[in-house]
């Protein structure tokens, strides 16, 4: 029985007040990342041996960033995708930490990948599509991001079929359907990360559009090596976000990937594509390759073509024995 076995797990691997075992489960064995709430460590779940990644707030945790981390785990549990990474458990040890506990994803960040280089548009589209597909799934379950960013996004390389993608984070992550006054949305506090953020998500609007913005702003940081406004200072961002144009995009960049990329960073929601599904239509007609020859799968014909070569070599060989003769006859 599972549960049978769970136990014996735990009697015998598990020391009763080791910091480092989480609700009597998890090993910790190292730290994998850490953003602005929490800290992602790799932890071994005990009863079946596997590796996992184990969410857990940072020493400053508090109310807001609790509930943040449990409606994560809600919200995760929910979605269930190859684009999006995968919630296993979660919830609140006997002492009240908050953890979630996900599959491990073997990769790195696209921030950290976009330190070294930025990437070729072909390379870039094929992120962005499986970012659609992430996006189209979680808006279906009226699920908004609303933290899209390299550093959200994990990359692993596949040697079969190139690169997967993972979209992780969804602490600040809202159901479309959710109340406007909840704990996040308070009066002059902006919830999201200034760089890739929406003109309306600025102003505190819920609108799965600000997700295709976002979207917009990473495409344009593959291609270009850096977010289209990448002001140093919250306000100087936060003004072009609302007022100015983005940058032109390097000039190899083809003009349809080009178009739709300033498409998606419209200011007005109403300018944008319509949804996730959209997007990733146009950038796979972007995608497709030039038609490939057109060949013929029969064996090739050979020609009978008469040839002339060899009675010609015959008939001089045949006069020059002539004429020696003649000669030598003389
Ligand atoms: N499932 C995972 N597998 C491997 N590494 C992960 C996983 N989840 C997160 N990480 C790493 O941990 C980092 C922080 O994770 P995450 O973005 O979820 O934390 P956060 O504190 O909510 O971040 P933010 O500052 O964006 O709010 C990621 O950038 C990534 O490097
Ligand atoms: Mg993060």
């Amino acid at each position: 029985m599972p549960g049978d076995f769970e136990n014996a797990e735990r009697t015998t691997l598990v020391e009763p007040h080791d910091p480092w075992v989480i609700d009597h489960r998890y090993r910790i064995v190292r730290p994998l990342g850490e953003g602005g709430m929490g800290v992602v460590y790799e932890a071994i779940q005990l009863s079946v041996d596997r590796s996992v990644a184990i969410k857990l707030l940072r020493g400053d945790d508090n109310e807001t960033t609790r509930r943040r981390l449990l409606r994560e785990v809600r919200l995760l549990t929910q979605l269930h995708h190859p684009n999006i990474v995968d919630v296993l458990d979660g919830g609140q040890t006997d002492s009240g930490a908050v953890f979630l506990v996900m599959e491990r994803v073997a990769g790195t960040t696209l921030a950290e990948r976009l330190v070294a280089e930025r990437m070729a548009w072909r390379d870039a589209c094929d992120v962005a599509v499986q970012l659609c597909d992430a996006l189209a799934a979680s808006h279906a379950r009226g699920i908004v991001h609303r933290d899209l960013k390299p550093g959200n996004i994990m990359i692993v390389d596949e040697p079969t079929r190139g690169v997967h993608v993972k979209v992780l984070d969804f602490g600040i992550a809202k159901p479309i359907q959710a109340a406007r006054s909840s704990f996040d949305t308070q009066a002059g506090m902006i919830v999201g990360t200034p760089h890739y953020m929406a003109p309306e998500a600025i102003g505190g609007e819920l609108d799965p559009r600000s997700d295709l913005y976002a979207l917009g702003c990473v495409v344009y940081e593959m291609i270009a090596g850096q977010a289209p406004f990448g002001h140093v200072g919250l306000e100087a961002i936060l003004w072009h976000q609302m007022r100015e144009p983005p940058p032109p995009l390097p000039a190899e960049t083809p003009p349809a990937l080009a178009a739709l990329i300033y498409a998606l960073l419209a200011k007005d929601p109403a300018h944008r594509p319509a949804s996730a599904d959209d997007v990733r239509d146009a950038l796979l007609s972007i995608l497709v390759p030039p038609p490939a020859l057109t060949l013929d799968p029969r064996p090739p014909r050979v020609a009978r073509r008469t040839s002339f070569a060899l009675p010609l070599l015959l008939f001089a060989m045949m006069l020059a024995a002539f004429v020696v003769t003649l000669e030598c006859g003389r």
